[in-house]
């Protein structure tokens, strides 16, 4: 029994306003397995799968798409044991208000106003699976007392933020009223003094929200003020400009912005901005020398209640939002291009959301104590018994992505690619965090016990899945499957799973070939039919799909994380 045809049929093509549904139905995908022994077969595009038992049998399941994440937490403040309360209630507390990524760490800031430099520990993170309680990850190599320069701070308003700016190696501390920097060069001297400078030209503002550092500019959001735009000069800022944003005549209250920068144009930047009374809309801004000009767009949404927009992107936009006492979180899909744009879907948020943080494939909607992980989506296909991801991690203060694909040095194979390790790292309330994650694609796992099984018997299942194309926007393909389970003697081995391989990887192939030829109507729309053979020439390097025989705890690769930094590495 160890073959399997390539083949498949296409039953349909449906057409809904914004995608096109094909039917297809797959040949009959055969498992053989002896008792007690794991099978995992990863459906490397699928985007959503169920999987239907025709004897009640539970011997295999979906492990649906999820994120995979090791996290080491490193303690730095003991004083006071937390109770899962609210922030403000906390703040009486020594606890973590900001932080900052820089060069080859971060730096932190305590509501008393110790500033914490931590560099992390590039060999142990590029050589060692976490374990929980690890904290070799990094080391606080120098820390400082602020409190005589940094006197007037009124925490009951805001947080002060820490914002790091790469171009001039300085980190500054903002707060609505006041700026104030300091030299990165000079905390990595480690010596016993810090020179903080004032930055006169920080405006005043009753309300401040994100602010973000890009290419040497600094933007920040304040409210009904509208967006400022400083530009980082030596030793401070240069305040440039600032956009007052008017909707039907009145102000909008600017609270969060996303900007995504134009790949077309060197100094344009869109910005997704949200306004807190109307919802949000997309700008653009150009930087020709030491003028930026502000430019709208259009809306994209009519919401009150806003809490958070983020995109990474730029096609896969989240907004966060409050209403009648729930949360939400939208996805739309927007083509900067041409402005198209619309409501992928909406979500129900179980927890209170405080941020919303993007990433090309996910978003973690960070609540209290409580984060959900969303997949982005480029339809709402997925099915809608799948669970989020719901992650804890108390005290949850501030975190940033690290997404960066190094090369190790020194190795021998330049030749070999690395997986690209990914990252998130921040503070809690009291100690600092380094998190690795992979996203774990789905797959069908098969586990047959001889109390739930005979050997001999076979098992069927009908397993349907979606999958789509990242570049190929306005398809699903459904893929229906029935899949028979054998349990076979032990004396009995089959490597079948080879040939599932390399049958379903040559199907993948077959199957955009066939979409382009059997649906006829496409012919008029020559633009997809390029994109098609675009995508079939892509895909010659994609499986299709992978084997994947590995116990549940897989042990991860251990390829390279972070460039090997000589000078910043910390000996431990
Ligand atoms: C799956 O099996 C059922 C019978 O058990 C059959 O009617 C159906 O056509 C099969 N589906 C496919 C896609 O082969
Ligand atoms: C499971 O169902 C299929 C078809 O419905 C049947 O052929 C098979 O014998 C069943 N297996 C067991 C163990 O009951
Ligand atoms: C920081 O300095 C202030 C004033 O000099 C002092 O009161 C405070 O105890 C110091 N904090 C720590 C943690 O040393
Ligand atoms: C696949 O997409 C279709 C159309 O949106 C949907 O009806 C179906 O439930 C989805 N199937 C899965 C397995 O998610
Ligand atoms: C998608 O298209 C871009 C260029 O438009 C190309 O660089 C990329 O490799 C494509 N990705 C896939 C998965 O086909
Ligand atoms: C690190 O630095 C030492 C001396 O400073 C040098 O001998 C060694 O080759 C460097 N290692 C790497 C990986 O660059």
């Amino acid at each position: 029994m160890k073959y399997l045809f390539v083949s498949l049929l296409i039953l349909k093509c449906i057409s809904f306003d914004d995608v096109t549904l094909f039917e297809v139905n797959l040949n009959d995908l055969v498992i053989n397995l002896h008792q007690n022994e794991a099978k995992g077969l990863v459906l490397q595009q699928a985007r959503s799968a169920i999987l239907e038992s025709k004897n009640n049998s539970l011997g295999c399941e979906i492990i649906p798409l999820h994120l995979k994440m090791e996290t080491q937490e490193l303690r730095i403040i003991q004083d006071f044991n937390f109770l899962e309360s609210d922030l403000n209630d906390e703040l009486q507390f020594r606890q973590f208000i900001s932080m900052t990524h820089i060069n080859d760490g971060m730096i932190a800031i305590t509501s008393d106003f110790i500033v914490y430099l931590l560099k992390f520990n590039y060999i142990f993170i590029s050589k060692h699976d976490f374990r929980e309680t690890g904290s070799q990850f990094a080391k606080i190599v120098w820390k400082f007392n602020l409190t005589q320069l940094t006197s007037a701070i009124h925490l009951e308003q805001e947080f002060p933020k820490l914002l790091y700016a790469p171009s001039s190696n300085v980190a500054f501390l903002l707060q609505n009223d006041r700026a104030q920097l300091f030299s990165l060069a000079q905390i990595e001297s480690q010596g016993s003094s810090l020179n903080v400078y004032e930055v006169p030209s920080w405006k005043k503002r009753a309300y401040r929200g994100f602010t973000k550092e890009v290419d040497g500019l600094i933007f920040s959001a304040v409210g009904t003020d509208g967006l400022d735009v400083y530009k980082i000069v030596e030793k401070g800022l240069k305040f440039i400009s600032n956009f007052k944003i008017f909707h039907e005549y009145q102000q909008v209250n600017i609270i969060d912005f996303s900007i995504i920068k134009s790949d077309k144009i060197k100094g344009k930047y869109f910005f997704f901005i949200l306004d807190k009374e109307n919802g949000l809309f997309l700008g653009e801004i150009e930087q020709e020398e030491e003028e930026v000009k502000y430019e709208f767009n259009l809306w994209m949404d009519h919401l009150i209640g806003g809490i958070s927009v983020d995109t990474r992107n730029g096609k896969n936009v989240f907004f966060g939002y409050y209403q009648q006492g729930l949360y939400y979180l939208r996805e739309y899909y927007i083509n900067l291009q041409n402005g198209y744009n619309f409501v992928i879907r909406t979500k129900q948020i179980e927890s209170r959301i405080i941020d919303v943080d993007a990433t090309d494939e996910f978003v973690i909607v960070q609540g209290l104590n409580q984060h959900t992980i969303v997949f982005s989506n480029d339809y709402d296909y997925l099915s809608t018994n799948n669970k989020d991801q719901i992650f804890k991690h108390v005290g949850l203060r501030d975190f940033e992505f690290f997404n960066q694909v190094y090369k190790l040095e020194g190795l021998n194979d330049i030749t070999k690619e690395y997986e690209n390790d990914a990252f998130f790292f921040g503070i809690t309330s009291q100690t600092a965090f380094l998190t690795r994650f992979r996203v774990q694609p789905i797959q069908i796992r098969c586990l047959y016990h001889p109390q739930n099984s005979i050997v001999g018997e076979s098992y069927q299942y009908i397993l349907q899945y979606n999958m789509t194309h990242k570049n190929l926007t306005g398809f699903v393909v459904r893929y229906t499957q029935n899949v028979t389970v054998n349990i076979i003697e032990t004396y009995l081995y089959e490597n079948d799973m080879e040939i599932v391989k390399i049958s379903l990887f040559a199907l993948s192939l077959l199957l955009l070939i066939i979409l382009v030829k059997t649906c006829s109507w496409l012919d008029s729309r020559n633009k997809i039919i390029n994109k098609i053979n675009e995508v079939i020439e892509n895909m010659k390097m994609n499986k299709g799909y992978k084997e994947d025989n590995g116990p549940q705890t897989g042990k991860i690769d251990e390829t390279s994380v972070f460039q090997i930094q000589n000078q910043s590495i910390i000996q431990q």
